[in-house]
């Protein structure tokens, strides 16, 4: 339970907000590289942290990220010429560079130098791992962006998209790094009964109520919850939540990871962008086809549109008769069952009316960090991830051990989390 003021500041991200602060210390993933993959391309509408923006890629190749409005009456630059070197806003032909420089002004006589004057909002903007990033805040706090594993391999090593989930990004955060659900939400109904049982998923059945251990880091935090195995064994997943809204879950062993990114768009809406790599080798044709399809990591969308095709318009296309006699939700895809019961719980989740139990142990934790370190910087004090890119080399794991020690009192897994 949070009181309506941590509600608040935890959930409010436009600008002037503290929680709209402390993300703007952080570079803000925008959209895939391929969405404005060619020069000139057309321009796509973003929204983050409540501001409305246009993402495009000049003739250079530069990618701007810039405000949607026109500074001359507004209109929106949506509907721009994006040639020579700038976007050109169709209703009276002013031009901006990706910088926000007015390079035209042709409803103006020759000789004045009103477009000197004038300013279009422009973020800074870098290209890594095939995903646009921007930095929102204050020139002079500017830090580098994160360093995750993902970005540094091949294409053919990794996957990644993009879809938008109709509700705050606290609540879609919390859903992943609830560790809980997963051994009934995305389980069987008959757990021997199915070649989808795959190893962590029969560990799942067989102990529902984890233990948890979780452990703060300069990045975030790591959440260990371990769960005892039918032979008496200690089987740990330890997954990781970085500062400020991306998370790795451990991988089932044989499968690629996965990675993501949980983007404020506005107070009510979340773009997420999931990245699924392998450290060691290549992305499967096989692999690619189910993720399209949404059937694990990834979710399916309605082609054109960055809707999923389960979506809360259609109660997500629950199937009765499979949640009878298959599946425990009878919704197919696992990102669908997760939006379900992150969306379902409201826009905004009203904290002032939940119960926690200890399997909320870093849904708390989370919260307490997040709300930490936007009051520290109402205070002046600077968050430490947001300057140091490197503290984000870090991974998830899972593994077996035959004694009930907390995972962190061993040192070879500690050292399986780093890159
Ligand atoms: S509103 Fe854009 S040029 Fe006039
Ligand atoms: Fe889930």
């Amino acid at each position: 339970m949070l009181s309506r003021e941590d509600n608040d500041l935890l959930t409010r991200v436009g600008p002037g907000t503290g929680m709209g602060q402390l993300m703007r210390r952080f570079w803000m993933p925008v959209l895939l590289s391929r969405e404005i993959a060619e020069p000139d391309c057309t321009p796509v509408r973003v929204r983050l942290l409540g501001e409305p923006l246009i993402a495009f890629r000049d003739t250079e190749g530069r990618v701007g990220v810039v405000d949607e409005h026109c500074p001359h009456r507004q209109s929106s630059l949506f509907f721009g010429r994006n040639e020579d070197c700038g976007i050109r806003c169709v209703y009276h032909g002013w031009k901006f560079d990706v910088d926000g420089n007015c390079t035209d002004m042709p409803s103006e006589p020759p000789d004045s130098n009103f477009k000197s004057k004038v300013k279009l909002t422009a973020y800074p903007t870098r290209e890594l791992g095939g995903v646009v990033w921007a930095y929102m805040g204050p020139p002079e706090k500017m830090g580098e962006p994160p360093h995750f594993e993902w970005m540094h391999l091949p294409a053919e090593q990794q996957y990644a998209s993009r879809w938008n989930q109709d509700c705050n990004y606290a609540q879609c955060v919390e859903g992943e790094i609830d560790s809980a659900h997963v051994s009934f939400l995305h389980s069987l109904v008959n757990k021997r009964d199915s070649n989808k049982a795959a190893l962590a998923g029969a560990y799942f059945a067989g102990d529902r109520a984890p233990k948890w251990k979780v452990v703060d880091t300069d990045y975030g935090m790591v959440l260990g919850a371990r769960r005892l195995t039918e032979d008496g064994q200690f089987y740990w997943r330890m997954n990781q939540w970085y500062f400020p809204f991306y998370t790795m879950i451990a991988p089932v062993p044989g499968e690629a990871r996965s990675f993501r990114m949980w983007v404020p768009s506005d107070d009510t809406h979340t773009s997420i962008i999931c990245v699924s790599y392998r450290p060691d080798g290549n992305v499967s044709e096989r692999e690619i086809a189910g993720w399209r399809r949404g059937l694990s990591q990834h979710a399916a969308v309605i082609p054109g549109t960055l809707t999923p095709v389960a979506n809360r318009s259609n109660n997500y296309l629950i199937d009765r008769e499979m949640q009878r006699t298959e599946t425990y939700s009878g919704i197919i895809g696992v990102r669908a069952q997760d939006a379900a019961m992150v969306e379902s719980a409201g826009p905004i989740v009203d904290r002032t009316r939940e119960h926690l139990g200890t399997s909320d142990t870093a849904v708390i934790r989370m919260r307490r960090l997040l709300l930490g370190a936007a009051k520290a910087l109402q205070n002046g004090q600077e968050p430490v991830a947001a300057t140091n890119g490197g503290l984000y080399a870090v991974r998830s794991h899972s593994t077996m051990i035959s004694e009930d020690g907390d995972f962190d009192a061993y040192p070879e897994i500690m050292a399986a989390m780093r890159v």
